[in-house]
């Protein structure tokens, strides 16, 4: 095994470690060696062999110690617009996130139609600070975008460190029609912010909804027959199209299987800066797992809704061949059973009146780490880089977050790999009364997870406490630059330019922090 590729110890500080762990197996996105870690001040200090004793020292001899998850995309306390509640708060559902090795979270500050964006944000820290166990950035949430909030509040949050931000193809009380999408997506172009895309075809789905209900076909199966992959295909297509009109990065979230991977994958061939994220329900789930008396298939009523073995074979190629840059839970906590949840109108709720999602903090690393890294579908560094370092780039927290280095944040997580556990529901720390991946077994789980120096979970048990996440402004992330070259291709772009430059440094260069860059995304 080598050694660290910078061995490496911080400037003239002579203070001894607050935290040695010695002798660990380090993986990040591109390097694998072996090293003594010094944390101080909740930051990593040195990587070497033969450091001195730490204050305290953990012994990591044999295992795999990986930079902390970071969930990119996951929902918390987030209000819904109507009588649905998420089961996790910042307190549960980072809890949760710790204990299955996650030390990032990045849910999502969601403004409702008529809401001001500014007061959504200001809301959605009053729900998070000192209630979080780990730290947390937010994404944004537009779905009324005004010229209110297209022209003054996005501006002036993406400054303040809001620089990212989801919308929504589908969904009534959320979706932006194409013009509106390219509204956000031109504050995107020349503010430096990343754009989210929900790429589901509405009307589409409204249209097949609207006639299976009539004829009174209205089971959770029905859900998954009513938002069929073309709906997604065309979509993602025109999210896509959107996006190079105005030469805007953008990143397709959730997406379920082979349709709209190849619209992906077509844009990224054309040189597009197009990411893509996915999630375990497009893993480990299909269709069949909507089916069931007395609507259990509710549970795993998400959308996308998962799709067939043929679907997660091709999720698995586009993890594998680079076309996915980012695997996040999309962690959407609605308890099964009681006021709020799956079933508001009890066993005989239509499948359009379940909300939509589920819960999958806690179970995220350990399901890839075990059916990707340990099955030998993806090496070490490629878990890496899409569970921590390409979604710390991707939203501007890279590299404080999203690496095992000298400077950055001591959040990382030694793991238990020789093991077999089953999940259960009653073990995970989450607050939803159901977990989709019941009874399966798994081959690793952290032994520990450390959030800036501090050890939030150990042998089984949360050792963490409300209050010690820590609010983290973002960098306007450099692969959301829209790339200089475009506009010799596609001469609306040189005018566009002209007519509205977008925001510089003062020396000349585009918004996107070259230095938290770290290479492509
Ligand atoms: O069904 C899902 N994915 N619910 C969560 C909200 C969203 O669209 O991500
Ligand atoms: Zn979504
Ligand atoms: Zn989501």
């Amino acid at each position: 095994m080598p050694d660290a590729p910078r061995q490496a110890r911080g400037a003239a500080d002579e203070r001894p470690y607050d935290l040695v762990v010695r002798h660990a197996r380090v993986a990040t996105a591109g390097d694998i060696f072996e090293a003594d870690i010094g944390i101080r001040d909740g930051r990593i200090a040195a990587l070497a062999r033969g450091l001195p004793p730490g204050a305290r020292e953990i012994d990591a001899a044999g295992r795999w110690v990986l930079p902390g998850g970071v969930d990119a995309h996951c929902h918390l306390a987030q209000k819904t617009g109507d009588d649905s509640v998420m089961a996790d708060d910042f307190l549960s559902g980072t809890r949760s996130a710790a204990c299955g090795g996650t030390t990032t979270v990045i849910p999502f500050a969601a403004q409702l139609k008529g809401e001001s964006l500014v007061q959504a944000v200001r809301d959605y820290h009053a729900l998070a600070d000192g209630r979080a166990c780990i730290d947390y950035a937010f994404h944004m949430i537009v779905s009324d975008a005004t010229p209110r909030v297209t022209e003054e509040e996005l501006p002036a949050l993406i400054e303040q460190g809001y620089t990212s931000f989801k919308i929504y193809m589908t969904y009534d009380d959320l979706k932006l029609d194409d013009r509106q999408i390219l509204d956000v997506l031109y504050v995107a172009r020349r503010h430096g912010a990343m754009t989210m895309i929900h790429a589901e075809s509405s009307d589409c789905i409204a249209w097949l909804a609207d006639r299976m209900l009539a004829e009174g076909l209205d089971t959770p199966p029905y859900h998954a027959l009513s938002r069929p992959p073309v709906a997604e295909r065309e979509a993602t297509h025109r999210a896509i199209s959107l996006a190079e009109l105005l030469d805007t990065p953008i990143l397709i979230v959730h997406v379920s299987g082979p349709d709209a991977i190849e619209q992906i994958r077509w844009a990224q061939t054309r040189g597009l800066k197009i990411y893509a994220e996915t999630c375990p329900q497009y893993l480990f789930l299909t269709a069949a797992d909507l089916e069931g008396d007395l609507l259990e298939g509710a549970r795993c009523i998400c959308s996308p809704p998962p799709r067939d073995h043929a679907a997660q074979q091709a999720v698995w190629n586009g993890l594998a061949n680079g076309t996915f840059q980012v695997f996040s839970s999309d962690h959407a906590p609605f308890r099964f059973e009681g006021p709020g949840g799956k079933k508001p109108q009890g066993d005989h709720t239509s499948f359009n009146h379940v909300p939509n999602g589920i819960p999958g903090l806690e179970t995220r690393l350990p399901l890839l780490f075990s059916e990707g890294v340990l099955d030998g579908r993806m090496d070490i560094n490629t878990f890496v880089a899409l569970t921590s370092t390409q979604p710390a780039k991707l939203y501007g927290l890279y590299p404080r977050k999203g690496t095992i280095a000298i400077g950055a944040d001591a959040d990382m997580v030694i793991w238990d790999t020789g093991i077999t556990r089953v999940i259960r529901n009653a073990e995970l720390h989450h607050n939803v009364d159901y977990t989709p991946y019941e009874g399966r077994t798994v081959r690793a789980w952290p032994a520990i997870t450390l959030s800036r120096g501090q050890v939030v979970y150990a042998d089984g048990a949360f050792h963490g406490h409300s209050g010690h996440g820590r609010f983290l402004p973002c960098e306007r992330p450099a692969p959301a630059r829209p790339r200089r070259a475009a506009g010799r291709h596609a001469p609306w772009l040189a005018a566009l330019s002209r007519m509205d430059p977008i925001e510089t440094g003062s020396d000349g260069t585009l918004p996107g922090n070259d230095a938290a860059a770290g290479g492509s995304a």
